[in-house]
């Protein structure tokens, strides 16, 4: 019989080929669940976090090799993302995918506890007090959006966009940019929560009523735990409420609605875009959005920076030639 031994999922890239056959523990057994060659596949990230899955195994002998692929295949991804985005940016990058490991490991642990709260508030300080020095780039979000789209990753994309549009609109303290980057990692923590069974099964009839009330559910979890500000609850709360009124779960109206949701509900909206029209090519791709966003002449933003937001985004991700 072999041995196994644990690899943490939230370092495996859903995308690489397996250089090994690797394993889940299942009731008190290793079952096989890809073969060499295979790659995850990041549909079933999602579907792990859901169900509590933090790590896979593989045979013993083939660890130290699986562990030097790891490593390998981390640094190639890194090198491509700083080729894409440029030198200047490789500290950003590295942050944000160290940043997106941990979110993974937190988001599928069964309870949230004060100290991982701290450990993610801890590293959102680091990251905001060098922003505030040598601003985030477009290029650098762009190289990191580019990648995944499960829900630590999606975190992470709202996160660095959500800073990116509030510095552009003026907002510079690092208390606020602090809650903007903490409120955008946990806005769909809720949704992490949703029963595994609910969650893969979109036509179950529970499943509406679940994803409407993510928002809340974040919170009553979070509540529990210590050491969040009720900034970032309001936006955790409100990140799906819009300008008019059509959004849930209080269909909250114009200037009820915390502005630094609004924020977030406009880059958790870039992010989705995104992801749905992956099919484009990458100019495409960012102007489609602006055009998606800019439909209905951005009725569900603040008009007092909607314009600012989108305009921000353009020159950033589009380029200047375009505006
Ligand atoms: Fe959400």
């Amino acid at each position: 019989m072999s041995d196994y031994s644990e690899v943490m999922l939230a370092k495996i890239n859903p995308e690489a080929e397996l250089p090994a056959d690797v394993f889940i523990f299942l009731n008190g057994k290793h079952v096989k669940f890809k073969n060499k060659g295979d790659v995850l596949g990041k549909e079933k990230y999602d579907l792990f976090m859901a169900k509590n899955v933090k790590s896979i195994y593989v045979e013993s002998d083939l660890v130290l090799e699986f562990m030097d692929w790891l490593t390998d295949t981390k640094a190639e991804d890194i090198e491509d993302m700083v080729k894409e985005a440029g030198e200047e940016n490789r500290d950003i990058i590295e942050d944000s995918l160290a940043l997106k490991e941990i979110v993974y490991e937190v988001f599928s642990d069964e309870k949230l506890t004060p100290d991982k709260i701290e450990a993610i508030q801890g590293h959102v300080e680091d990251f905001v007090g060098k922003i505030q020095k040598d601003p985030i780039t477009a290029q650098a979000i762009q190289a990191i959006m580019a990648r995944n789209d499960d829900i630590a990753a999606h975190s992470v994309n709202v996160a660095n966009l959500a800073v990116f549009l509030g510095m552009a609109v003026g907002h510079g303290h690092s208390f606020v940019l602090e809650n903007l980057y903490m409120g955008s990692i946990f806005h769909d923590y809720g949704k992490a929560k949703i029963p595994a069974e609910i969650y893969a099964n979109p036509s179950h009839p529970e499943y509406d009523h679940w994803i409407k009330q993510h928002p809340e559910n974040s919170v009553k979890i979070i509540r529990k735990s210590e050491g969040i500000s009720d900034q970032v609850f309001n936006i955790m709360l409100q990140h799906h409420e819009y300008y008019d009124g059509s959004g849930y779960p209080e269909g909250l109206k114009g200037s009820n609605i915390y502005s630094l949701a609004q924020i977030v509900s406009m880059a958790n909206e870039i992010d989705n875009l995104l992801t749905q029209t992956k099919s484009l090519e990458v100019v495409e791709r960012y102007k489609k959005v602006v055009e998606m966003l800019t439909m209905g002449d951005g009725t569900k933003w603040d008009p007092k920076f909607f314009p600012r937001v989108t305009q921000a985004f353009r020159l950033g991700f589009i380029g200047k030639q375009e505006v």
